[in-house]
């Protein structure tokens, strides 16, 4: 069924208090009320950790946690004994890629249109001697020269680091293909799943890749929460992380026995609230469904590719044709400096867009566009007519600039 924008703007009070018209979601998303009582549920009925203490608070804690890690393996059709809760998607990127096991394979792939959370630590591996990276061939537009992956991924290969959809195009990877190449040449896949899950519906299973890493809030949940989900046997070839309480079975000095599985890397106390909304969030955006944000961020992003495209002087990054992307644009306009069209669109219209470089500097650089421009990420509480107030006021932009 459609998606009903109008009726989802009800559940999200920063709409309603701030009258902006929001089109930053690539960078956070907004969150419904059901998320935010779902985290002030955890402080007032819970309210205790998991996994230690005896008590019927500590009892609910613990039931609140692995129920939401359930509801985020349901989400993406994975086994909830290999969702490892992090603090975002950076934290989960880091942890597979610091801790995998580079003892016979040395080589990472991976492209130069990777954000930095997956870029750097794939770069530190290298600085440090562990591993090292080699980038898959990209084309200006965003698109992969996909004849080129095999040359890339070869047997020399421990893992491949790959988005599923760039926040700097909005388009996604042929995940499939490198999935399958990187599989037959015996080395692992890691996909960057921050700004895929939210958009698209994700099957890790289907996927067959070895690690997902997400955020929870780009797809409606909490900031300070992300998920490594990983296939059973693939945590097991991840070295520790970060060690703490709950990460172990037994400690004598010298000696540690750690815990199989997701809570080995699950060291000190949780953001408990912070899991309880991510499930929260997993149940809202599986109630409207995945299928219908896909098909209103297609409607999205062909209106508003037509809109930049109406401005004169404007200069799209990335495949112009909408049936690539999610609604997500990057783009400059001649003779206006990008953080000049984000700020006058705020002052003008109260039009929330992100300019800069995306933590995504090499990205950047490989569209065209090294200085950086203006972002403007839709979601599924955005409208068709926030994009024409959106055109017009590019278009009083672009005169001022004449
Ligand atoms: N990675 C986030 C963005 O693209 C912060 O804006």
């Amino acid at each position: 069924m459609a998606l009903d924008a109008r009726r989802i703007r009800q559940d999200f009070p920063a709409l309603q208090k701030t009258g902006a018209i929001y089109f930053d979601s690539a960078c956070t998303s907004l969150k419904p009320k059901a998320v935010i009582d779902a985290e002030a549920a955890y402080y007032e009925q819970a309210a205790g950790c998991a996994g230690r203490s005896a008590h019927r608070l500590a009892k609910r804690t613990e039931e609140l946690f692995e129920q939401a890690r359930k509801k985020v393996a349901a989400f993406l059709n994975a086994d909830a004994e290999g969702v490892v809760f992090t603090k975002n998607a950076t934290e989960a990127l880091n942890l597979a890629i610091r801790s995998f096991d580079y003892s016979s394979r040395k080589k990472i792939v991976t492209t130069v249109l990777e954000h930095h959370s997956a870029l750097l630590p794939v770069m530190e591996q290298e600085r440090r001697g562990v591993a090292k990276m080699e980038l898959m061939r990209t084309n200006p537009d965003g698109t992969f020269d996909e004849e080129g992956i095999a040359d890339c991924i070869d047997r020399l290969t421990a893992l491949v680091v790959v988005h599923h959809t760039t926040n700097t195009t909005g388009m996604r990877a042929p995940l499939e293909k490198i999935v399958k190449i990187a599989h037959e040449a015996g080395a692992a896949v890691l996909v960057d799943g921050a700004q895929g899950v939210a958009h698209s519906k994700v099957d890790f299973k289907r996927l067959g890749a070895d690690f997902l890493a997400f955020s929870g809030h780009k797809m409606c949940g909490p900031t300070g929460i992300g998920c490594l989900v990983a296939k059973k046997d693939a945590l097991e070839r991840l070295d520790s992380f970060i060690v703490g309480g709950e990460t172990i079975e037994s400690v004598r000095i010298g000696q540690v026995r750690w815990k199989r599985g997701a809570k080995r890397f699950e060291g000190g106390i949780q953001n408990y609230a912070g899991a309880a909304g991510l499930g929260a969030a997993c149940d809202y955006m599986s109630r409207i469904g995945m299928a219908a944000v896909e098909e209103h961020e297609r409607k999205l992003a062909k209106r508003l590719i037509e809109a930049i495209g109406g401005v004169k002087g404007a200069v799209l990054y990335g495949h112009p044709s909408p049936e690539k992307r999610c609604a997500l644009a990057c783009f400059n306009i001649a003779g206006v400096p990008h953080h000049q069209v984000a700020l006058m669109s705020d002052s003008l219209a109260s039009i929330a867009l992100r300019s800069g470089t995306f933590c995504a500097q090499p990205a950047m650089e490989s569209l065209g566009a090294p200085g950086g421009a203006v972002r403007a990420s839709l979601y599924i509480y955005n409208t068709e007519e926030e994009i024409e107030t959106f055109a017009e006021t590019l278009g009083r932009i672009a005169k001022l600039a004449r």
